[in-house]
């Protein structure tokens, strides 16, 4: 569960401030597949930032499973952001020099990884139609296929949370329709809270909670 609770969050640009955010109050109950709606800069980024404790509320608080993350220690950040959080971004963020595999793997090369973390591996991507691409680096890859590796590399660790944005704004619908479907049936098996800022109303299906931004406001949904 996430609660978010008067969430602001202001940008200094120069002489003047951006208010990105300003004062979002919603609770995502764990486990539901969240989307986050609203126009070009009504600050959708902005709050998967905060909610990844990527940055910081300029004030207000988000609490997960009940803990505020203003309260973790710098080690108890890194965790959270490490092993509770799965990102995926529009622009993929693959290492041109790194296999499908091992892209997948990078968020554990610190830790080392063993056979079965690279067997489970093998096995998303099987699952995601990469079978027969495990040994290609991304400009071998499709821009869809690039985006199923970001995808298992956001699920591998099991999250408890997926934060996804625009996920499908670089790739044609087909394709896009295609990742949105490998997104719901990981969250469906692994019971992740998925939360995804999309400009595409098409993925919506009902059950799905609703979260829209409008200047910085709440203006519907959940
Ligand atoms: N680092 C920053 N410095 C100054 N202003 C910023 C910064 N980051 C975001 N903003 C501003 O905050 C507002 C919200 O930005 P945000 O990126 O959250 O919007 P968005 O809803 O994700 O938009 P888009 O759909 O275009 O991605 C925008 O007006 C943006 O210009
Ligand atoms: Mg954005």
């Amino acid at each position: 569960m996430i609660e978010l609770c008067e969430v602001t969050k202001s940008h200094r640009h120069g002489p003047n401030e951006v208010r990105a955010l300003r004062g979002i109050s919603a609770e995502i109950p764990a486990g539901s597949f969240t989307f986050i709606l609203g126009p070009s800069g009504s600050g959708k980024s902005s709050l998967l930032y905060l909610i990844g404790s990527l940055d910081d509320p300029s004030s207000g608080e988000i609490v997960v499973d009940g803990r505020p993350l203003s309260q973790l220690t710098t080690a108890q950040r890194d965790k959270y952001r490490r092993d509770d959080v799965g990102f995926v971004f529009q622009s993929f963020n693959l290492l041109s020099n790194l296999t499908a595999v091992e892209n997948a793997l990078v968020p554990f090369l610190p830790g080392g990884v063993g056979g079965d973390l690279r067997r489970r591996a093998v096995d998303l991507l099987t699952q995601v139609g990469l079978g027969n691409r495990l040994d290609h680096r991304p400009s071998e890859l499709s821009g869809g296929e690039q985006q199923r590796v970001a995808i298992v590399r956001a699920v591998l660790k099991r999250p408890k949370l997926v934060l996804a944005d625009e996920p499908t704004g670089e790739l044609d619908s087909a394709t896009g329709a295609e990742v949105f479907g490998h997104l719901r049936r990981l969250h469906e098996e692994q019971r992740t809270t998925v939360l995804v800022v999309t400009h595409d109303q098409r993925y919506i299906t009902p059950g799905d909670r609703l979260l829209r931004l409008q200047d910085g406001m709440i203006v519907g949904g959940v």
